[in-house]
């Protein structure tokens, strides 16, 4: 796991116990209203309040914002050590280069039909990443790519009868 991973996963954690414990404190206070045995509610406080709630939701999601910030990842891509051009179409995909040198690959993808899905799987049948492929546009899906051997293409998106049968390949060298 990387900084960023443990960083988001920390602060989703967070959120999460901050979350389950208003539901907690909703449920008690609802339950001391009954007990106390209900009436009006003291709306002149509440109205005092509203604009402090106001500025807690604020502040919450202008943390959450800047804090997530780092994990956008179309703000961190590297810059590219090889592209290679896709075209998608019923029922393969084209790959120019099929040979790439190990680092940081730009997949430009795009198809000549129907909508397809560019599933890249690494050596091992482990699943990299994947891009939805739309017709007359090209999609870019940065990735790095550190291990070396024979990938993997699936297509993601039901495209027709030989929709199953649609794998490309490529080999990242050292
Ligand atoms: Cu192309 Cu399914």
């Amino acid at each position: 796991m990387n900084g960023t991973l443990f960083f988001i996963t920390i602060l989703y954690s967070i959120v999460t116990v901050i979350g389950v414990a208003v539901y907690f404190v909703v449920i008690a206070s609802t339950k001391r209203g009954r007990r106390e045995g209900g009436g009006e509610a003291p709306i002149a406080s509440m109205h005092r309040a509203e604009p402090w709630w106001a500025v807690f939701a604020l502040v919450v999601v202008t943390v959450l914002f800047f804090g997530t910030l780092a994990g956008v990842p179309w703000l961190n891509r590297a810059k590219a050590d090889a592209t290679v051009n896709v075209k998608a179409l019923q029922f393969v995909f084209v790959m120019q280069p099929a040979t790439v040198k190990a680092g940081n690959v730009d997949f430009k993808v795009t198809s000549d039909d129907v909508s397809h899905g560019f599933g890249l799987f690494d050596p091992d049948g482990k699943m990299v990443s994947q891009i939805q492929v739309v017709p007359g546009v090209t999609s870019t899906l940065s990735t790095k790519l550190t291990k070396t051997g024979k990938y993997k293409i699936l297509c993601f998106e039901y495209c027709g009868v030989g929709h199953a049968q649609m794998i490309g390949q490529f080999e990242v060298t050292k």
